[in-house]
């Protein structure tokens, strides 16, 4: 049987459905290749969140699509963000491509293979309105980390982001759903499972679109976001829970007090904040000011000392003024953002900021991005020089990849850990150990 490899571009909800069409592909006969060079079958998970992740994947088609000359049996498809953003217009750009799969129908990228394998192309999209089928299906390799899909598509439509239009309307899985896969994990020796949403803080909302989709029925309910974290963590077997990305919104007494009073979720809250300034907050339709997020912060970290707090940032949306810029700087030293990933903002076609002049040069973007770079790393220098001294629970993942006789882990903030292993360490297990050193972006112990 002929051999596939996938290319994932973009966020984790790509990489969880890369493993729902792997295991697809998998039950169908066919097994993985070594490396992506060998594969007879190559799959590009696509991006389209900024205009060079989108020009990544192209060209990466390209290139595999060029190999066909000497390899004409070689099966090249596309999925993802991208393929949804593009549709049919992809084959005008790769003509020899062999298959293109939009989002919400990962389940079609096996049949496609097959179709692919007969001689015959495949465009398949999926209409973003309709109730969609979550990725289904797990690889279980002795890992000992899986992510949960649990919210499918956005509805806040932020003026600058392309995600509601490839991803479709926001949509809850029922609760029962989510558990049941959660228990199948933890039943394969899954002991972490991260559960993924946009806007997950939104889970259980009942818009009018989500109550006609799915009428209450038996078991057949969403829960309240904090809910279903109580429900994931009652699973034996689980014992860390990370989920991702949150809005200040969902920042509740309800969860804080689970921050504290549940083990198993993890201190740590990846909050993107976008910018510092309230004018432009405004302008994205953010839905909170400057202020407003910062006390969100500030009240998780009086309640829950030492939750690691992470973010995301753009810079140079339209109209972004040297003033806005230095309130983001501000903002981020208050916030004491434990990591922060910096973009510079690309505009999308079809959404809203599309239609604004992008008129913060190339140039300059670039270096707020390297000034605000700057900031983080001496932030996260001393943020973790504090933690020298402190005895941290450290889920042990493996042999590091540069030094094969120690090891890396994860706190339950999320930071990575390089230590000597203890005899007898399995992948999965949780160390106690005393950081001794510290980096920016690494903490080092015995
Ligand atoms: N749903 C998440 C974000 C998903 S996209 C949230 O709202 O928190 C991941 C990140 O990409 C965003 O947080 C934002 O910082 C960045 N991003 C999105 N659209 C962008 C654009 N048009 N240009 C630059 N960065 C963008
Ligand atoms: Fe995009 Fe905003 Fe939805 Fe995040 S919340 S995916 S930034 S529209
Ligand atoms: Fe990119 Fe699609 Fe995720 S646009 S960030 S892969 S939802």
């Amino acid at each position: 049987m002929p051999t596939f490899a996938f290319h994932t571009y973009g966020c984790q909800m790509n990489v969880r459905e890369s493993e729902a069409a792997a295991k697809a592909l998998l039950d169908a006969g066919h097994t993985p290749a070594a490396d992506e060079e060998s594969a007879d079958i190559v799959i590009v998970n696509s991006c389209s969140v900024r205009g060079k992740a989108e020009d990544k994947a192209l060209g990466k088609l390209g290139l595999l699509c060029a190999t066909k000359r000497e390899r004409p049996n070689r099966v090249i498809g596309l999925m993802g963000c991208m393929a949804q953003r593009l549709g049919n217009d992809i084959f005008k750009k790769i003509p020899t491509l062999d298959f293109s799969i939009g989002t919400r129908c990962a389940d079609r990228v096996a049949p496609a293979v097959e179709a692919a394998l007969q001689g015959s192309a495949t465009l398949a999209m999926k209409d973003l309105h309709e109730q969609p089928d979550a990725p289904s299906g797990h690889v279980y390799q002795g890992g000992f980390s899986a992510f949960v899909t649990i919210l499918l598509g956005c509805n806040r439509r932020c003026a600058y982001c392309i995600v509601p239009d490839v991803r479709g309307d926001e949509w809850s899985r029922p609760a029962r759903d989510v558990l049941k896969e959660v228990r199948e994990l933890a039943a394969n020796g899954v002991k972490e499972v991260t559960l993924l949403g946009q806007s997950i803080m939104n889970y259980g909302l009942r818009t009018p679109a989500f109550d006609e989709l799915d009428p209450p029925s038996p078991g057949g309910y969403t829960l309240p976001f904090p809910r279903l974290l109580e429900a994931v963590a009652a699973i034996d077997g689980i014992e860390r829970i990370r989920f991702t990305s949150g809005h200040p919104s969902g920042v509740t007494d309800e969860l804080i007090r689970l921050y504290r009073e549940e083990p198993k979720l993890c201190h740590h809250l990846h909050l993107p904040v976008q910018s510092g300034s309230t004018g432009v907050l405004s302008r994205m339709r953010r839905g909170y000011t400057r202020e407003r997020y910062l006390e969100a912060v500030k009240r998780l970290r009086e309640a829950v000392p030492d939750i690691a707090v992470t973010t995301d940032v753009i810079v140079g949306f339209p109209g972004e003024t040297e003033a806005d810029f230095e309130e983001t700087r501000t903002m981020m030293a208050e916030a004491g953002f434990d990591n922060a990933f910096i973009f510079k903002y690309s505009p999308r076609p079809g959404t809203v900021s599309a239609t604004w002049e992008d008129d913060v040069s190339d140039a300059e973007k670039a270096r707020r991005n390297q000034v605000l770079l700057g900031d983080q790393d001496v932030r996260g220098a001393q943020i973790n020089q504090a933690l020298i001294g402190q005895t941290v629970e450290v889920l042990a993942e493996g042999p590091s990849l540069r030094n094969k006789a120690r090891w890396s882990g994860r706190t339950s903030s999320n930071k990575i850990v390089i230590f000597t292993p203890p005899e007898r360490i399995q992948p999965g297990d949780i160390v106690s150990l005393t950081i001794a050193k510290a980096a920016p972006q690494t903490l080092y112990a015995e």
